[in-house]
């Protein structure tokens, strides 16, 4: 058996309701997860939501409810992103339940046991929209590099001897390349380590809605130490003691870039500091911006997934999301942008290759799946770039490029598309039945590569395209391509996949 898959979205806060931001980790994710149990792997997919810290307590005073009723209301508002994404996560951690805090209270007990915290007083600045601790230095016109407004705080807190690892970090990222992803951030966290780390608060003692410290009334953990803990925790970290040793080791955390810090630094100096095993790669993803502008709150402009599966449909959008943006780098959402994509790369190539060749099928091949004869130089290299395919797309899955992905699936279907243009098979109709056979045979051929390494990223209408290819539900994966099409076999009729978009 391959080595398991493990991978991870960040635990949203459930200060707000699901956006676009969080509907695209979360696509990214699955796309990445469903791609790899197609490709035989054992994988474990996880999401979740980030309840505690000062935010989400103020929030829940504004609205006037018990911290836990409003976190239950709120999460269950990103539990729901699962159905309506058709996301296959296995498993959705709350920061609210025992399996969590316990794991938080583990790591924070070995950490101390190992000398790594110890009780001061934190004079400095902070940011509840950030839920982070700001130099002095590093404010620009007294604002957060984020643009987040910060507040002076002084309290009695624990801190975390972050200074003593700054080597042992650059150490690991000189000897792991891949620990951190793109390129460009790692020499970003990189250089952010170089210039010195300082020591880090890692409890807060003027509010109550967070983890108790262990042993220490009137303290809870910092929300970030609690909230990187999900990631073991929900492997069942600390009580299972193979808890970190199997998928964990291939772990792959995907996040925001603005998230970046929290998971390459302080969560690997964390596990460094507990004796615990390091996750494979932190992969730091671009951010959208709605129209031309920067989504926000004053703005209103965040777009909700469900109002984007009302106007275009779950598949496309996911189409969209992970063919527009290249992962890791930024990218502009627009109505223009999601329609012409939709109309060029799914109404008109894909949905279109599908429907002619069915429906020919359909009318003037018997309705069923065409044999073959002899193959043509022509049909043996368009097959071969067909059968080239699942090596390239595997690739790009283990770069977590979902828009290479695509990108190598769309240079094929535009291949299709010309074969089906040069082979003219209905004018081979009224000429030679054989050859006609042969061409359709191979475009059906082509089709089902298509739908199945599309699939990750379109599950419902890739599947809808291989009930119409008769493709076996347990021949839907990388290795069932090696299983040969059955000729003969009855096709129902074809329906559209993708419908245009015309407003
Ligand atoms: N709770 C923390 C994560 C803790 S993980 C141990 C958090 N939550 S969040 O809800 O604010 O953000 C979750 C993710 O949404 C982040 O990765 C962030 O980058 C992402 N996005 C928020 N707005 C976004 C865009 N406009 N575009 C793309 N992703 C964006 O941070």
């Amino acid at each position: 058996m391959a080595d398991p898959y493990y991978i991870t979205t960040p635990i949203y806060y459930v200060n707000d309701v699901p956006h676009i931001g969080h509907a695209y980790t979360s696509i990214a994710a699955d796309v990445l997860a469903r791609f790899m149990r197609i490709d035989g792997r054992a994988v474990r997919f996880l999401t979740g939501t980030d309840e505690h810290g000062l935010k989400v307590e103020q929030k829940a005073r504004d609205q006037g409810i018990a911290p836990q009723d409003f976190v239950d209301q709120v999460s269950d508002s990103f539990r729901a992103l699962t159905p309506l994404l058709n996301l296959s996560n296995d498993d959705f951690i709350r920061t609210t339940e025992e399996r969590h805090k316990n794991g938080a209270a583990a790591l924070w007990t070995l950490l101390q046991e190992k000398g790594h915290i110890y009780e001061s007083v934190y004079a400095g600045w902070y940011s509840v929209r950030d839920e982070a601790f700001y130099q002095e230095s590093e404010l620009v016109d007294g604002i957060a590099p984020t643009g987040a407004p910060v507040e002076w705080i002084e309290e009695p807190c624990f801190f975390f001897r972050l200074s003593a690892f700054g080597d042992r970090l650059l150490a690991h990222y000189d000897q792991n390349p891949d620990f951190i992803e793109p390129l460009s951030r790692r020499n970003e966290v990189k250089r952010f380590v170089e210039g010195g780390l300082n020591d880090l608060c890692i409890s807060r003692s003027t509010f109550s809605w967070g983890i108790p410290v262990p042993g220490h009334i009137g303290h809870v953990m910092y929300v970030w130490l609690d909230a990187l803990t999900n990631y073991i925790s929900a492997l069942g970290f600390p009580h299972n003691k193979t808890a970190l040793t199997g998928e964990w080791q291939n772990a792959i955390h995907l996040v925001g870039k603005d998230i970046l810090r929290f998971h390459a630094v302080y969560w690997p100096a964390f596990l460094m500091g507990a004796d615990l095993p390091l996750p494979k790669t932190v992969f730091a993803h671009g951010w959208w911006t709605i129209e031309g502008k920067k989504m926000s709150k004053s703005l209103g402009n965040a777009i909700s997934p469900q109002d984007l599966i009302d106007a275009y449909g779950v598949d496309p959008l996911r189409y969209f999301l992970m063919r527009e943006m290249p992962f890791g780098g930024d990218g502009d959402f627009s109505a223009r942008a999601v329609k012409t994509r939709i109309n060029a790369d799914l109404a008109n190539d894909l949905g279109n290759l599908a429907q002619r060749v069915l429906s020919f099928i359909h009318k003037n091949g018997g309705a069923v799946m065409p044999t073959p004869g002899i193959f043509t130089d022509e049909d043996l290299a368009f097959l071969g770039r067909v059968r080239a395919l699942p090596d390239l797309v595997r690739a790009h899955a283990h770069e977590k490029a979902p828009h290479k992905m695509l990108e190598s699936i769309w240079a094929v279907v535009s291949d299709a598309n010309r074969y089906v243009d040069t082979q003219e098979p209905w004018a081979l109709r009224k000429t030679d039945l054989p050859r006609m056979g042969t061409v359709l045979f191979v475009l059906c051929d082509a089709l089902r590569y298509l739908a199945i390494l599309t699939s990750p990223f379109m599950p419902a209408s890739m599947d809808a395209l291989m009930d119409q290819l008769a493709i076996p539900h347990d021949a839907r994966s990388i290795s069932g391509l090696a299983h040969d099409l059955r000729c003969g076999t009855a096709l129902p009729a074809p329906v559209g996949l993708f419908p245009r978009i015309e407003s």
